[in-house]
């Protein structure tokens, strides 16, 4: 991905100036543009981030017709995506939103940003159910990271005023607010032999495994929406559906089926995907491969076995060989799918 590559090139950035860094990212509109020459190493980190996320969305589709690599292939990491308005736009905006306040974030902690470090709010006393304690060590500036986060991807949306653009800002924000529900405490005990009657405690971002997995929630419950008529909010598209809250991942367009290639609608079709003869879930072949059927492959695999704890302290396998059937979705038979690639 182009855009990744230039920002990691931005390692040089102190031979380079960051007016070349940012006018070779592709995509950036104006405001975005500006950000980069005076943040060139927030953009940086965000660059770095982004490896992050768009891991975490394979990830949490690894088992699904859509995989998010459209994502990983087209996708400029700030432009807009081709899978239009759709479910896994939504999807997309969020986690990607939420990587950059990540990103951001641990960078202020880590010292590696000019304009934010720790949290500088979290000082003196405070207390939670277990009582009192001290604000000690570094807690992380997630109201920082939301902020430039917020300034910086949602600028591009800033420029129409479209369902589009409505439905992007609105699952922005939903990343964004994703990745401070799992702000957690953190302390440490003092006191006579471990006793906790003092405690030193900061604010800590947990894993992004636990955004991830909430966002993909938020993608089976999102919402299908239409703007209203004077174009200032949403209304919900079918009258038996609930209406959106704050924290809901909403969309404007129905998806593809994902089954064939359709660069258009931001699809590589199943073909050559591997998937489960036994599951009839959405990793099973019958759902992944669109009932095209799929080939069979003999593999041998080593894997460890016959593993023996030895004291003190490790542990001793064998390698052992298996074979195991692979099963890879068919290509469609009609020939006019190439032309759709
Ligand atoms: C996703 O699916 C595409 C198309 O079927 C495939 O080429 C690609 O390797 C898959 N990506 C991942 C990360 O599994």
């Amino acid at each position: 991905m182009t855009t990744r590559l230039k920002i990691d090139r931005g390692r040089y950035i102190g031979a380079l100036g960051a007016g070349v860094i940012c006018d070779n990212i592709p995509g950036l509109v104006n405001k975005q543009r500006q950000l980069c020459q005076r943040h060139p190493d927030v953009m940086q980190s965000i660059g770095r981030g982004s490896r992050e996320w768009i891991q975490e969305c394979q990830h949490q589709f690894s088992h699904h017709r859509w995989n998010c690599s459209t994502v990983d292939r087209d996708h400029t990491v700030f432009g807009r995506v081709v899978l239009r308005s759709s479910r896994e736009a939504a999807f997309v905006y969020a986690i990607s939103s939420a990587g950059v306040v990540y990103a951001i974030t641990r960078a202020c902690s880590q010292g590696e940003l000019k304009i934010c470090s720790c949290d500088p709010h979290k000082r003196g006393r405070a207390s939670d159910e277990r009582g009192d304690f001290d604000w000690g060590g570094c807690s992380d500036n997630v109201n920082y990271g939301i902020k430039f986060a917020k300034a910086f991807v949602d600028a591009r949306e800033r420029a129409v005023r479209d369902a589009r653009a409505l439905m992007n800002l609105h699952n922005n924000r939903c990343g964004r607010m994703a990745v401070k529900r799992f702000m957690k405490l953190e302390c440490k005990c003092h006191g006579v032999s471990g006793s906790c009657v003092l405690r030193t405690c900061w604010l800590a971002m947990a894993d992004f495994r636990k955004t991830g997995d909430y966002l993909r929630r938020k993608y089976n419950s999102a919402v299908e929406v239409t703007m209203n008529q004077d174009g200032t909010g949403f209304a919900v598209a079918d009258r038996g559906l609930r209406r959106p809250t704050k924290n809901d991942l909403v969309y404007v367009e129905d998806s593809p089926d994902y089954c064939l290639r359709d660069k258009a609608a931001g699809s590589l079709g199943t073909s050559g995907r591997v998937c489960s003869k036994s599951s009839s879930g959405t990793e099973g072949c019958e759902v992944m491969c669109c009932g095209r059927g799929y080939d069979t492959t003999r593999v041998r695999r080593v894997t460890k076995c016959e593993c023996k704890f030895k004291w003190c302290c490790a542990v001793e396998c064998r390698d052992c060989e298996e074979t195991v059937d692979v099963h890879t979705c068919k290509a469609p038979r009609h020939a006019n799918w190439l032309d759709q690639t």
